[in-house]
């Protein structure tokens, strides 16, 4: 393979992909498209609406399937690691079985820069040294921006910090000392019932068309937004769920 462009597609509005998306997208000769199995079909088929939709140039699609994933490790650090190394070894073998001159592409939700382990997979495979190629990385709208969006809020009050986290930090490890805003990704478990004086604005498969978001305090709301994500579920099969956390100026 002479490159492989990893494309960011934004988090499930079409209308979000970028230009340089399209036109890197318009270059490729086969799209690797990872498949986690049927409870997020729907992932995999935003991603192929996406190619109906703007790619005009003949390709293919080659699914790979995900490894399977031990969701309660002992050692989370540990178990990461192995699954990467499954990954990158599925991924090396049907790189490997493209011409050497082809052009591909992995498409990644939201921007690969954010909670997404496709850049140190592919390093992954380079240091391997099984396959050569060069890649390059092209920014997509992470569901950070679709949900500040879909709120019209800023992330941050003036000059102040954010702090970005997983449901997991906040449910094992609360918010660092001093940390006043935090948007939470990853989060199956609606943690922030642990910060119930807090403000939230959460929003859960933003750009699609099932999406759905609550604001309020978090005590208040904390109902309503179990019940909707629980509704959002099983309507489109999955959730995915993002948010911001403020401390209230009234507590
Ligand atoms: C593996 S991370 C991928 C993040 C992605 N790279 C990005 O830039 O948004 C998956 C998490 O992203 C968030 N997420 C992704 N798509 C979303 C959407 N459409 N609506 C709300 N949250 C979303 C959720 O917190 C989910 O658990």
């Amino acid at each position: 393979m002479r490159v492989l462009h990893l494309i960011g597609i934004g988090a499930g509005d079409r209308d979000q992909v970028t230009v340089q998306a399209v036109k890197a997208m318009n270059t490729v000769d086969v799209f690797f498209v990872i498949d986690k199995g049927n409870p997020k079909q729907g992932l995999v088929d935003v991603r192929t609406e996406i190619l109906a939709e703007h790619v005009t140039r003949e390709h293919r699609v080659v699914e790979i399937e995900d490894p399977p994933r031990d969701r309660t490790p002992a050692d989370y650090g540990n178990a990461v690691d192995d699954w990467h190394a499954r990954r990158a070894a599925r991924i090396s073998d049907a790189i490997a079985a493209e011409p050497e001159d082809a052009v591909g592409a992995i498409l990644v939700w939201g921007d690969p820069s954010l909670y997404d382990s496709t850049i140190r997979v592919i390093e992954r495979i380079l240091a391997l040294g099984r396959v050569g190629f060069d890649y390059d990385v092209i920014p997509g709208v992470t569901s950070v921006s679709a949900l500040a969006a879909q709120h019209r809020i800023v992330l941050n009050r003036v000059g102040e910090a954010v702090h970005v986290t997983t449901g997991r930090n906040l449910r094992d490890h609360g918010l660092p000392e001093g940390v006043d805003a935090a948007v939470v990704m990853l989060d199956s478990d609606c943690s922030f019932t642990a910060l119930p004086e807090w403000d939230i604005w959460w929003g859960a498969n933003l750009g699609t068309a099932d999406a759905r978001e609550v604001a309020g305090r978090v005590a208040d709301v904390v109902d309503e937004i179990e019940r909707v994500r629980a509704e959002v579920k099983s309507r489109a099969g999955w959730v995915m769920d993002t948010y911001l956390v403020r401390r209230s100026r009234l507590s």
